[in-house]
């Protein structure tokens, strides 16, 4: 068995400490069953990274092994692999169950993998697969909306609660192709211009009032609330704005305090978690559906309907560039996605 690179962590330090992420050899794995063996070229990191990696509170004997979206090219496949071959070309965004991809080869369940789009850079790809099967599973899932009915959806309403990050300026481009007015939030020069050029009809600012400023536009309240932030700071906003039977879906789980939702009751609003990993975490029947929508995105984005939220590529992927990309997301003022790429 030969081995190769990852990098990992061992204990939760200061992202300006050098052995905050290490940079280590173990086993080349395997893969059997459903399971494809992926040779890395590009990844990106969430705030899922960052909380995992906040989240450790005491030392661990093994490096262990994060990060979720990938792009990369297919090495071997398991016995059962029906979807992929060596060589083929993809992109995934994991299992929250499983070693992650910041390594030199990861394995992956094909149900959950798509074929990569065409048309674009390893970068730019790999800044899709997790946050566009949130927003599509927030949408098109959890709302109930149908993306390819545009028509249908005209003059329908969506409040996205934060615009400008990852999942925010993905959500946005897709509401807004499926035919919905988009209000999303920012709050500063660059993130408003970012969030009108990905789709928002409107931008507010979620610093101040959003219930004055949403009313203000016209809008005593909105059909659909996407909730990409910080549920506890906009519950009241969310009870207020949200209009009689509407839906509210909300993708941020750590709340500080218990969500009041009988102040739902008299609007009778549903109010739905998404979690993008729901699915490869309990190995849904329905888990396959991860396959069809990057299927579904790849499409888009080789059209050019939809684009890349890509803003920072970092080279190559190793430690220095793994604890640079932590600290941008961790100021929690990403616009878009940063990227580590081992590509040209
Ligand atoms: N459940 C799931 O499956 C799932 C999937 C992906 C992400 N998440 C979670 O969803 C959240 C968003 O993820 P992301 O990748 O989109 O984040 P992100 O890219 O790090 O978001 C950064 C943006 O957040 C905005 N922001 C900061 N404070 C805010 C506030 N109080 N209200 C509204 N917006 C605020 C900032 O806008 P300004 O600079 O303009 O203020 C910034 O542009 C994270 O908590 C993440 O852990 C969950």
């Amino acid at each position: 068995m030969s081995d190769m690179r990852a990098i990992g962590f061992t204990q939760n330090l200061p992202l300006t400490d050098e052995k905050s992420f290490i940079e280590f050899f173990e086993p080349k794995p395997m893969p059997i069953g459903h399971d494809i063996l992926v040779k890395i070229i590009a990844t990106s990191v969430n705030p899922v990274d960052t909380s995992v990696r906040r989240g450790t509170t005491d030392p661990l004997d093994q490096p262990k092994v994060i990060g979720w979206d990938a792009y990369g090219t297919v090495e071997a496949v398991g016995s059962a692999v029906s979807l992929f071959e060596p060589g083929d070309r993809v992109f995934y965004a994991g299992s929250f169950k499983r070693p992650g991809t910041d390594s030199e080869y990861h394995l992956v369940d094909e149900r959950i993998v798509g074929h990569a789009p065409t048309h674009l850079t390893p970068a730019e790809i790999a800044a899709v697969p997790l946050t566009s099967l949130t927003a599509w599973e927030a949408l098109f899932e959890q709302m109930h909306l149908n993306f390819d009915a545009p028509q249908a959806n005209a003059g329908k309403t969506l409040l996205v609660i934060n615009g400008a990050g990852g999942v925010g300026s993905m959500a946005t481009q897709l509401a807004h192709l499926a035919g919905l007015t988009v209000i999303a939030t920012a709050s500063r020069p660059e993130t408003i211009a970012w969030t009108k050029a990905h789709g928002a009809n409107a931008v507010v600012n979620h610093r101040q009032d959003l219930v004055a400023q949403v009313q203000a536009l016209g809008y005593p309240t909105v059909d659909y609330i996407l909730e990409l932030s910080n549920l506890n700071q906009h519950w009241s906003e969310i009870v207020s704005l949200i209009r009689p039977s509407g839906t509210i879906v909300s993708i941020t789980g750590k709340t500080k305090s218990p969500l009041d939702l009988q102040a739902l009751k008299t609007k009778r609003a549903t109010f739905a978690w998404e979690w993008m990993y729901t699915k490869s975490y309990f190995e849904t029947p329905d888990m396959i559906s991860q396959h069809q929508i990057l299927e579904r995105v790849a499409q888009l984005l080789d059209a050019g309907t939809l684009v890349s939220t890509l803003n920072k590529t970092l080279t190559p992927i190793n430690a220095a560039n793994m604890r640079t990309a932590h600290a941008l997301v961790e100021t929690n003022r990403m616009i878009g996605k940063v990227v580590l790429t081992n590509a040209d």
